[in-house]
């Protein structure tokens, strides 16, 4: 079974087919005009699907060498709902068209399941670490739909903690990226922000206040070098994120791990997780942290391969916790 699968729920539009034998095409858009407003213009990102949908849509039929796909999926939520409404239609209208079934498919779902397209994967149970712009959630996937929330963040996100911060030091939007290379050539220790413990006996996270605190060392009088705080701003987060990790491993006894959205693709977060000896790390390459089609298309595909579909009356949702 061909499975199309198309993503518009944020600034990234995509679309891939995918099969029993793993992804035959990937085509992703980022939308560019973003960067000067210094994050999403939801208005702008719904506008700029419409113009691109079909035609990466297309590229990704022609890439993958079909005419129509056995199935047609789409992010249905969570998201921007007006982003998410013209991939989720467009699904629609296309299956329609070719009498397919459709599936609306849960986006954080997409990324939890990311490591699973590869050809060295996790068997179930696993963790899976979904870090991204909106979330950052510590899971306990025990089968395919059946997901048990372990940690989450109290506040702000571990991708928009590197936005707010890349932002506040004037280095553009996304923030993560530039923080990243930026950090590699920086000192982690050069300045000691701090990291916020969960309440007691939680996995919990915050970011909000190492934000805070970044925002006054850079008012302060001894301002470190720009690397040297990003160096230090991302080990903080990458402490917090693997103590929370190695608790949840310890907790449940599952050492599988894997992650999924666009801070999975840090290269400080990824060493970090395949030097800890005790975790079994299936890390998806860089390209499938952040958004996009195929990890639609795939976690897609398996609920269809269970026997789901969904009908042309399936709603956009901003919000849907996974697995319900
Ligand atoms: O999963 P994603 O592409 O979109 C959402 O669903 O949110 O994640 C985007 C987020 C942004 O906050 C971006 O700054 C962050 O992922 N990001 C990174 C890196 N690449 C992207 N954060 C840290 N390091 C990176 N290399
Ligand atoms: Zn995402």
């Amino acid at each position: 079974m061909k499975v199309l699968g198309v993503e518009t729920s944020c600034d990234e539009t995509a679309a891939s087919v995918v099969d029993v034998t793993g992804v035959l095409s990937d085509i992703t858009y980022s939308q560019q005009v973003h960067a000067r407003f210094g994050g999403v213009v939801p208005e702008l990102a719904a506008r700029a699907h419409v113009e691109k949908v079909g035609a990466v849509v297309q590229a990704a039929l022609d890439e993958a060498g079909i005419e129509r796909p056995d199935a047609v999926v789409a992010t249905a939520g969570p998201g921007l709902i007006g982003a998410v409404l013209v991939g989720l239609n467009m699904a629609k209208g296309l299956a329609a068209g070719w009498d397919v079934p459709f599936l609306g498919v849960n986006h954080l779902e997409g990324h939890l399941l990311s490591a699973l397209l590869e050809e060295r994967r996790p068997e179930w149970p696993f963790l899976s670490l979904v870090v991204s712009g909106g979330h950052t959630t510590l899971y306990l996937c025990k089968a395919l739909g059946e997901y048990e929330v372990l940690a989450e963040t109290v506040d702000d996100a571990a991708g928009e903690a590197y936005d707010k911060v890349a932002r506040m030091m004037g280095l553009g939007y996304p923030g993560g990226p530039v923080v990243d290379r930026l950090a590699a050539e920086g000192n982690p220790e050069a300045v000691d922000f701090p990291r916020p413990r969960p309440k007691k006996g939680g996995l919990d996270w915050s970011f909000s206040g190492l934000k805070t605190a970044v925002r006054q060392h850079l008012l302060s009088d001894e301002r470190a070098a720009d690397a040297d705080i990003c160096a230090s701003f991302q080990a903080a987060v990458i402490d917090c994120l693997m103590s929370r990790v190695n608790k949840a491993s310890a907790r449940t006894g599952v050492r599988r791990v894997v992650i999924g959205g666009g801070v999975a693709a840090n290269s400080g977060l990824r060493n970090a997780l395949l030097k800890t000896r005790h975790l079994d790390v299936y890390l998806p390459p860089k390209s499938r942290c952040t958004d996009n089609a195929a990890m639609i298309a795939h976690a897609g595909r398996l609920r269809l391969l269970q026997g789901q579909t969904d009908d042309f009356a399936l709603r956009a949702r901003a919000s849907w916790v996974v697995g319900q």
